[in-house]
């Protein structure tokens, strides 16, 4: 009685929508800081090497596993081994926490987006720290300043394009908002390198840079960091790209499909910093090392800098577009991975997969909104709830599912399971490099990154 499952019409249209959920807010507020901050073209380098081996062996996995079996997580692990049913359940987890925070951020971006665009900026640029504080922490007077109110408005966008279905809607969005993405990025990022002063933010971010590297944990630290960063941006062990793959044609190719996302992510990263960067060093004095990650970055520094930017407005505007359409696509595939487990489980129907996981996400996300304001007392670990939520699943569940992935895939299901699958419908060029990585080399780099988040938490 199985329902026919849903494809991606074309390998673009997989490929622009793997890449949608790939391309977020990691490449745009983690990345340009990271590599501003560890020396410049090294990181630059460090992370393409690690993007082709190690990230290229894990996106290969993730999509094989989901295309051989046609599961969503819960059931493809389960079918691999029947004894690893606890993965499926434990993958399914990290989208279900993640996308409802993830959407409390895409709100904070859909309001900035929106001021910009109705040219009311003015009020952020006047003093943008407090009024960033003021919006999150639900203190702003009247619903457009009201961070809950941008959170469901975002919710509910993703919430009708998954609705649409994978075709109609995921397929869709992604092939207009992708290249949408590209040409703001390359535009944006031509218009940046034209700004007097640029020169010495432009050196910080292309010319390689060894003096912070005063000892081994430095160089430690530059590839865990890039490592990191890898993980999070490919959108890893987060159950998207196996449900992406469940949704692949058997004769698309694998192989140049991953290759094609890995390169489409860290281009737009590397615009990223190339838009990011250099204003922000001109303006700030010249001083590289203030440069911060995260929110901070994007929602006060960056509004200071359009506000002293000749044409700031307008490219204020673009740029939060931009940003918007990343987050969007991303926040998509974390629905889409959420519903499919619901499809697939259940055998309910969309429409009813759907709404049950926007109730689900817009209680958590209220708590995530709200944990900066009225709930500000409840700490978890410490943290409010929107960090709890973000360091349990990428700190902890995360790297803790990929490498019993690997140990599923190198030493109980056998690479063979996944070199199968791709060699049905292209190459596997590196196939024994691709063993002795999943089998060795990625569950050493993932245990790494694990214990480092543990100890700098
Ligand atoms: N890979 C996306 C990004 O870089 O933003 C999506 C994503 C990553 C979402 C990690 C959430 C997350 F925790």
């Amino acid at each position: 009685m199985s329902e026919k499952r849903d494809t991606f019409s074309s390998r673009v249209g997989f490929v622009l929508a793997a890449a949608g959920s790939a391309v977020g807010l990691g490449n745009l507020w983690r990345f340009p800081y990271l590599a501003a901050q560890k020396g410049g073209a090294v990181f630059l380098l460090v992370y393409v090497i690690f993007a082709l081996t190690f990230g290229l062996a894990l996106l290969i996995t993730e999509i094989s596993i989901g295309r051989r079996t046609r599961l969503s997580c819960i059931g493809a692990y389960k079918k691999m081994n029947s004894k690893f049913g606890f993965l499926g359940l434990l993958t399914a987890l990290v989208p279900t926490i993640i996308l409802p925070y993830y959407s409390v951020i895409g709100g904070w971006v859909t309001k900035y987006g929106v001021s910009y665009i109705a040219n009311q900026s003015g009020d952020i640029a006047k003093d943008s720290e407090s009024f960033f504080t003021n919006f999150i922490t639900v203190q702003a007077n009247g619903f457009t300043n009201n961070a809950l109110f941008w959170f469901i408005l975002f919710m509910v966008i993703t919430t009708v394009i998954v609705l649409l279905g994978v075709q109609k809607g995921v397929e869709k969005a992604s092939k207009i908002m992708m290249p949408l993405l590209i040409l703001l990025s390359i535009g944006i990022g031509i218009y940046t390198i034209t700004i007097p002063g640029v020169v010495s933010g432009l050196k910080y971010y292309l010319v390689p840079n060894f003096s912070f590297i005063k000892s081994f944990k430095d160089v430690a630290d530059l590839f865990l960091s890039a490592l990191g960063q890898l993980f999070y941006s490919l959108s890893l062990a987060m159950a998207i790209m196996l449900t992406y793959g469940s949704y692949m044609k058997k004769d698309d190719d694998i192989q140049k499909s991953s290759v094609q996302i890995v390169v489409f992510d860290s281009l737009v990263a590397f615009l990223a910093g190339f838009m990011i960067v250099p204003p922000v060093v001109a303006f700030n004095g010249g001083d590289p090392t203030k440069i911060n990650a995260g929110p901070g970055l994007m929602f006060v520094t960056l509004p200071q800098v359009f506000a002293q930017m000749p044409g700031g407005k307008i490219v204020g505007a673009l740029f939060f577009i931009l940003v918007f359409f990343a987050a969007l696509t991303s926040s998509i595939s974390l629905m889409e991975a959420v519903v499919s487990v619901f499809l697939d489980k259940f055998k309910i129907n969309r429409t009813v997969a759907t709404l049950i996981v926007f109730v689900i996400s817009i209680v958590l996300g209220t708590l995530s909104c709200l944990g900066y304001g009225p709930l500000g007392h409840i700490k978890l670990l410490g943290r409010e709830f929107l960090d709890f939520f973000d360091f349990i699943t990428n700190s902890v569940m995360m790297p803790i599912i990929a490498i019993l992935t690997c140990i599923l895939v190198g030493f109980i299901a056998k690479p063979k399971f996944v070199e199968e699958e791709v060699l049905k419908s292209g190459e596997f060029k590196a196939k024994k490099a691709y063993e002795v990585m999943v089998k060795y080399i990625a569950p050493i780099f993932l245990a790494a990154i694990l214990i480092s988040n543990l100890v700098v938490s």
